[in-house]
């Protein structure tokens, strides 16, 4: 009997954009796999029907992306405890009994990304400060707990976002005005921006850097452009600076692996065919 060739993907609306699919590809090509990856443009009100459909066609399993990231927590038949607690998933696996297991892989990109390109970054070296409250700061929130970061401050524009993660994650969650932010970064070792403020065709982050201090860890998720104001200006007052592009690269390992069996490497060459 011929083999079935496995099939995986990213759910999204929109699409287009993702860079999801130049990643596995690559990888796949790489390792000298017989499998493909494909962008899915699925609206919310299509999401369930198509997700139950992909295991009949071969698909072994997909990402799923903005708008369907807590809605596909919702239809797994089984959730990791990470995915839980962060009320998203991201990488789904279809088990061959037809059932759907969901797991969130952002955070672990998020700290795979730092321990490669800043290796003698130490969570416990002081506390973090995370700018903004959204879907990408509650996986970051959660990884930094879990990595042993005694207190996070956080500051979102909207306030009340802020204040809910600290009721739903806790103590350790420090509520910073986001007019005051510039403030929380003095005391800082480890500096994140999960707003989307910096990317192409978005408002610049306009938080005061000037506390900002040298040795401080700063990173942000924004990778388009690699190096943001924020890295920039943090480059200048002598922090370690880490860009967006190895969380992504990095959240896609544990999903490839589960899917085609080979745990691929994030390596430079890996980071040039993504950008393009
Ligand atoms: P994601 O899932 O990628 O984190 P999101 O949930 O829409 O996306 O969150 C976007 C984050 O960027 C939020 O923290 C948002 O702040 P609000 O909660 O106040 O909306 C932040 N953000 C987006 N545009 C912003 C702006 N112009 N100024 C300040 N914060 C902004």
């Amino acid at each position: 009997m011929m083999k079935h060739i496995p099939l995986a993907g990213v759910m999204g609306n929109p699409i287009a954009q993702s860079k999801s699919p130049r990643l596995h590809k690559h990888w796949l090509r790489k390792y000298g796999l017989l499998g493909d990856y494909v962008p899915l443009h699925v609206t919310e009100d299509d999401f369930e029907t198509v997700l139950h459909t992909l295991p009949k066609m071969g698909f072994v399993g997909v990402n799923v992306t903005l708008p369907h990231k807590v809605a596909a927590m919702q239809v797994a038949d089984q959730v990791s405890d990470r995915a839980t607690l962060i009320g998203a998933a991201n990488t789904l696996t279809f088990k061959p009994d037809g059932s759907i297991y969901a797991d969130n892989t952002d955070g672990y990109g998020f700290i795979a990304n730092l321990k490669q390109n800043a290796p003698d970054w130490n969570p416990k070296a002081g506390p973090a400060a995370v700018l903004g409250a959204g879907g990408a700061a509650r996986a970051i929130i959660v990884a930094l707990v879990d990595a042993g970061v005694s207190e996070i401050y956080l500051a979102n524009r909207t306030r009340p976002k802020a204040d809910a993660l600290r009721a739903e994650f806790g103590a350790r969650i420090r509520v910073v005005d986001w007019v005051q932010a510039g403030n929380m970064l003095e005391d800082a070792a480890t500096v994140i921006n999960t707003t989307s403020l910096g990317m192409v065709g978005n408002a610049e982050l306009r938080v005061p850097l000037d506390g900002l201090r040298a040795g401080t860890l700063v990173t942000d998720i924004v990778y388009s452009p690699l190096r943001t104001k924020l890295l920039e200006f943090a480059d200048a007052a002598g922090c370690i600076t880490v860009d967006g592009l190895g969380m992504l690269l990095h959240q896609g390992v544990p999903g490839f692996e589960r899917w085609f069996g080979v745990r691929p490497e994030v390596d430079d060459d890996t980071r040039r065919v993504v950008l393009g």
